[in-house]
């Protein structure tokens, strides 16, 4: 009955595609606090839902294939987040299930802004209810986090002071705002920035109780910018307006403004060699209820 209720807000088309979003996050601080002995990184960081989303559609099938209808060209389609996540859960369903996957990309690609983790965790919390198999919520960040280290996040559905190399999670209620990100078009490698020898890998570890996000940095921004220095004429442009900062290891950068107004104003001034846009802050992913 909880399942019909919770997918009753996603209706079919007649022809059978249901349509989820994925939104997209921002990272409002990152800290490297430690590495693993498998090269992972220990993080601290509080991940920000925000409304900018892609689009995955799904269609139940009568056998257990699972295709991408339009797959990114160039890309094998079994690489895609979306098709490894829908494989991963597949074992987990308690009778032959199939999917067909369309995704309407709006969040930039190597932007920092966990697009294909969020496209992944939406997969996964979507098929959790289509294919009835009602994993927990914890199963599900489990399985996620062999996807990604961002996807557990999405998983979890609301805003996070997250820990460990991003699978330790806390709820972090933050105020409602406005973003004006800029993408400085150019794609950021993640292996590439946490491989660089010029990494800081000791910010000492912080509380989350009295937090002071002020107070706190991007660890990857020094290295992502001598990487790609157009993300520091991004932030150098952007911080006329206020303190600004990248998100994940880049390449988008975002400053926080306090009315939608503010962050209209600073994007329509955005220069033609970028590209602005505003994003909303997000307490919930709308899929949240997919997973108890
Ligand atoms: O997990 P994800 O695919 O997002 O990570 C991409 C790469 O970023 C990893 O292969 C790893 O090199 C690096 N990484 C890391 N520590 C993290 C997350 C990612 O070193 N906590």
């Amino acid at each position: 009955v909880l399942a019909a209720s919770a997918l009753d807000h996603f209706p079919a088309t007649p022809q059978g595609w249901r349509s989820f979003p994925a939104p997209a996050k921002l990272n409002l601080f990152l800290h490297v606090i430690g590495r693993r002995a498998d090269g992972y990184h220990l993080l601290q960081s509080v991940f920000q839902l925000v409304d900018l989303k892609d689009t995955i559609e799904l269609r139940l099938r009568d056998d257990d294939g699972i295709e991408h209808h339009n797959p990114l060209p160039g890309v094998n389609p079994e690489d895609d987040l979306t098709v490894r996540a829908a494989r991963l859960l597949q074992p987990f369903a308690p009778i032959t299930c199939g999917v067909d996957i369309r995704v309407t990309k709006r969040i930039p690609m190597g932007g920092g802004m966990g697009g294909g983790s969020s496209d992944a965790a939406t997969v996964l919390l979507a098929l959790n209810r289509l294919w009835n198999v009602n994993l927990s919520r914890k199963s599900l960040m489990e399985l996620g986090l062999k996807l990604g280290a961002d996807v557990p996040f999405f998983i979890f559905g609301r805003n996070a002071f997250v820990e460990g190399v991003g699978e330790i999670m806390t709820a972090y209620d933050t105020p409602d705002c406005w973003f004006a990100v800029l993408h400085p078009q150019v794609h950021v490698s993640t292996p590439a920035i946490f491989k660089d020898e010029r990494l800081t890998r000791d910010t000492p570890s912080i509380k989350m109780r009295g937090l002071n996000v002020a107070a706190t940095r991007n660890d990857l921004q020094p290295v992502a910018v001598s990487q790609q220095p157009r993300i520091a004429e991004s932030l150098e442009w952007l911080s006329q307006f206020g303190p600004a900062r990248m998100t994940g290891s880049g390449s988008c950068v975002f400053t926080i403004c306090a009315s939608q107004s503010e962050a209209d104003r600073v994007v329509s001034l955005v220069p033609e060699e970028m590209t602005g846009f505003v994003a909303r802050s997000l307490q919930k992913h709308e899929l949240s209820e997919f997973a108890d």
